[in-house]
């Protein structure tokens, strides 16, 4: 098979969809792998790395769509990207797509004639989406280190250091959600020698959280009085929550917030669902801030962006196994071996085959195979 990687076009995005590593593991099994000339560029992955693990730079991107059986991306195509779309209808799309989000986007592959596949509904028996993890895993780890760096003067917080010094206590840190997001944040903000409290609804989550951290945190059952208690005299609050399919619950108040201490500083990682604190509102790495009574509130909603070359290189170890069986036995004999990669199949030559993408938009579904 021919895999095409063209270059990222939406706005501030620097991840590509393949590493060097995943060339060889294509180009080994046989596989023909194009990529656009500076892909991987906002990733620091220059073009002669991809060439020394077998792969050819195409500097026109139009050949590399035209040329290629499955066409491998990070982000959904955008506008001037959508007549590339219907070029072949036999090819695959393997990229992130977010179709309920966008009538606009799922249109122009229904006109297409394509074949759809989204990284975010892979979906495992046990419920969970591997290739939504690594983003995951990304912002909650970095949330304790850019709440540090705000918890610093210069960073518009109260200025303390998060670890503490000798004879001077470390910050507090309260996670809300013990999930992908908050597990990472929790392993980060320990490693930071930080007093941290993770609270989750999920009292057979917070089991295995006291288990993994063996006494490095305290696990609180979530509800509105212990996240009242534990937030008032927080010096960090992560927002990690996640109720699948519905907008974050508001778990912190703006009420709760002035009485927090000043300088305080909350990182609402769920701002992509609309967010868990009362005035979360989105920002950007440009302008990452902003405050709230005395605190600082970081809503970055594309929080992987800022460490493109860690985040391309994580996502690509999710996806690599799904793009090979893909390669080596075609979509349709792939779906039909791996039921989780089934659930990822949003488009078929114009049939919606994903029921929620056909529900947010009112249009047909199609069951895949049907
Ligand atoms: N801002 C970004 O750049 C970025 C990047 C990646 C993920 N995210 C977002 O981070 C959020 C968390 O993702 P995840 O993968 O960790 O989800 P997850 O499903 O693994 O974990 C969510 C956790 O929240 C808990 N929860 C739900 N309601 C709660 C409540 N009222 N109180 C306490 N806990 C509650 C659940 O029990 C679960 O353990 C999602 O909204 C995701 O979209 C944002």
């Amino acid at each position: 098979m021919i895999i095409g990687v063209p270059k990222e076009v939406k706005t501030d995005e620097y991840r590509v969809a393949i590493t060097p590593a995943g060339v060889r593991e294509l180009t080994s099994a046989g596989h023909i792998v194009h990529i656009e000339q500076g892909a991987g560029e906002g990733s620091s992955i220059p073009d002669a790395e991809y060439v020394r693990t077998g792969a050819k730079i195409l500097p026109d991107v139009d050949e590399v769509w035209a040329g290629a059986d499955m066409v491998l991306k990070v982000k959904e195509p955008v506008q001037e990207e959508y007549h590339r779309l219907s070029l072949r209808s036999d090819q695959i799309l393997f990229t992130y797509l977010h179709l309920a989000a966008s009538r606009e986007c799922t249109q122009a592959l229904v006109a297409a004639g394509n074949v759809a596949i989204a990284y975010e509904t892979v979906r495992l028996p046990d419920n969970s989406l591997p290739l939504l993890t690594p983003m995951s895993e990304v912002a909650g780890r970095m949330a304790p280190i850019v709440a540090s760096h705000h918890l610093m003067r210069p960073g518009g917080g109260r200025g303390s250091l998060v670890c503490g010094v000798p004879g001077v206590e470390a910050a507090k840190v309260v996670i809300l959600g013990a999930g992908v997001a908050g597990m990472a944040a929790a392993t980060l903000a320990v490693g930071l020698h930080a007093n941290v409290y993770i609270l989750d609804k999920n009292l057979e989550r917070l089991r295995q959280v006291d288990h993994h951290f063996r006494g490095a945190l305290e696990t609180v059952a979530s509800s509105t009085h212990a996240i009242e208690v534990h937030c008032v005299d927080a010096d960090i609050v992560i927002g990690a929550v996640l109720v699948v399919g519905a907008k974050a619950p508001k778990l912190v108040s703006d009420d709760l917030v002035a009485q927090m201490r000043a300088g305080s500083v909350l990182v609402d990682i769920s701002v992509d669902q609309g967010g868990c604190f009362e005035s979360t509102r989105p920002t950007t790495h440009s302008e990452p801030t902003f405050g709230v009574g005395r605190s600082v509130f970081y809503c970055v909603a594309n929080m992987p962006g800022a460490v493109p070359h860690s985040s391309t290189h994580a996502l690509a170890n999710a996806t690599l196994p799904y793009t090979l069986e893909l390669a080596n036995l075609g979509w349709q004999e792939a779906v039909r071996q791996d039921a989780p990669l089934a659930e990822g199949v949003n488009v078929v030559h114009g049939a919606i085959t994903c029921a929620p993408v056909a529900e947010a938009h009112t249009m047909a579904y199609t069951p895949l195979g049907s």
